[in-house]
């Protein structure tokens, strides 16, 4: 079987070659299809950047157009498979909801199942990234008790997803243009970043021929780890923490740096960026923009600023070129926006869905393809006889 040797957590090595997302985690670069991050977050509409990520190039007028309505033409999900909802207690977490309901499209629509069949991986992808904010929407209306309110089909993909969210049968929902184009921005800077945890999970799982509904539900249950996409709602839960125990934030980042504590600020470090997340600096700047906006003072704001610059000084995170990541601002915009704690790594994996099919259909049409399979070093007793224990 040749040498095998060990990596933990993969850190060192490559899984695949791919041409979807280029990152230099010492430069802090990251360029989707070779555009860099930043320009595409202030020009462009989330569906567009899908389109980029999945098939390779920023969509004319007509593309735009005629792939906005085939997507569209999804946005409802399955009557019946509101009775899922009415079978999840009211405290489930939304993300359980999301992965639940998700898997359960691949029972729903039989007929795009087929990873070798190009027509039919293009109708789940519609469905998915139709559907995937419905879904969302349905799990925190579920939450709170409310009414479904239907998708509507001539709203942007973020207007859409915060009328589903906000509005109700008795009063229409004002949406911001300012709250739209924040969750815009936030869903493409969102939108892919090659090969962490939820998208190696995706192609991990897609690679033994898996459908599509089924290997995006494997990526969403990647994603809500505390260490991955579930560190924005982490995050907020400890900047709230800092709040209420008086805002030493000064403790908060000795406790830290202490191994013995188990505690970790979240929104802290990357495997990759060693300098600096450039989504992070994207959504700072946003935060200033939205607040001053929406005319909202979140004291949670000077909170997280303040920890990042205690945390930015001190010799602990500079010797391990610790830096906030994504994931450390977006809850103060999610915030601002509305949106409850629990439903921010929802929104994470809104904007995720586009890089995990990107990186799906790429690896189907990879003609080296093969089930992913790693090797082992037996650790374990050595061959002994069998005899019941006593
Ligand atoms: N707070 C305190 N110490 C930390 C932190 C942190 N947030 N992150 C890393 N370290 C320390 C870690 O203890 C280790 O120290 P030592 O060398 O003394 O043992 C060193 O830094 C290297 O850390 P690591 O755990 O080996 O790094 P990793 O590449 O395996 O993990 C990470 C990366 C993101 C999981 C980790 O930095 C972390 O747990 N951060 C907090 C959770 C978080 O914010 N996750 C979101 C990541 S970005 C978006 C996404 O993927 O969803």
């Amino acid at each position: 079987t040749g040498h095998i040797t060990i990596d933990d957590g993969y850190g060192n090595t490559g899984s695949t070659q791919s041409a979807i997302t280029f990152l230099d985690g010492e430069k802090g670069i990251l360029r989707y299809r070779g555009y860099p991050i930043e320009q595409l977050a202030v020009n462009c509409d989330f569906l567009d950047v899908a389109h980029l990520l999945i098939f390779g190039e920023l969509p004319t007028a007509k593309q735009s157009e005629d792939f906005r309505r085939m997507t569209l033409r999804h946005t409802m999900i399955h009557e019946e498979m509101r009775a899922f909802y009415g079978g999840f207690p009211r405290e489930a977490h939304p993300m359980a909801i999301l992965s639940s309901v998700v898997s359960a499209l691949s029972t729903f629509y039989q007929d795009s199942l087929d990873p070798n069949d190009p027509r039919q991986v293009e109708v789940s992808i519609y469905r998915l990234l139709a559907k995937l904010p419905t879904i969302a929407a349905y799990s925190y209306k579920k939450s709170i008790g409310q009414p479904f309110v239907y998708p509507q089909n001539d709203l942007s993909y973020s207007q859409n997803f915060l009328q589903m969210m906000f509005a109700t049968p008795c009063e229409p929902y004002e949406v911001d243009p300012d709250a739209v184009a924040a969750l815009n921005l936030l869903l493409i800077v969102h939108a892919d970043h090659e090969q962490n945890c939820s998208t190696s999970t995706v192609r991990m799982v897609g690679s033994s021929n898996a459908n599509l509904f089924a290997s995006i539900s494997a990526g969403i249950s990647a994603l809500w780890g505390p260490l991955h996409g579930g560190a924005n709602e982490a995050c907020v839960l400890m900047l709230e923490r800092i709040l209420e125990e008086g805002g030493d934030v000064k403790k908060f980042v000795n406790m830290a740096k202490d191994k013995k504590s188990n505690f970790r600020l979240m929104g802290f470090g990357h495997r990759v960026y060693k300098n600096y997340d450039p989504r992070c600096i994207i959504i700072k700047k946003a935060c200033d923009k939205v607040l001053s906006k929406l005319k909202i003072r979140d004291p949670l704001f000077d909170v997280a600023k303040e920890l990042e610059e205690v945390a930015l000084n001190d010799p602990y995170f500079i010797e391990r070129k610790l830096y906030p990541n994504v994931d450390f601002y977006s809850g103060v915009i999610y915030r601002a926006l509305g949106i409850p704690v629990q439903m921010f790594t929802v929104l994470f994996a809104m904007g995720r869905l586009p890089g995990w099919i990107a990186h799906w259909v790429e690896m189907h049409k990879n003609p080296n393809k093969r089930i992913c399979r790693p090797r082992q070093i037996y650790t374990g007793p050595a061959e002994r006889p069998f005899k019941q224990p006593e």
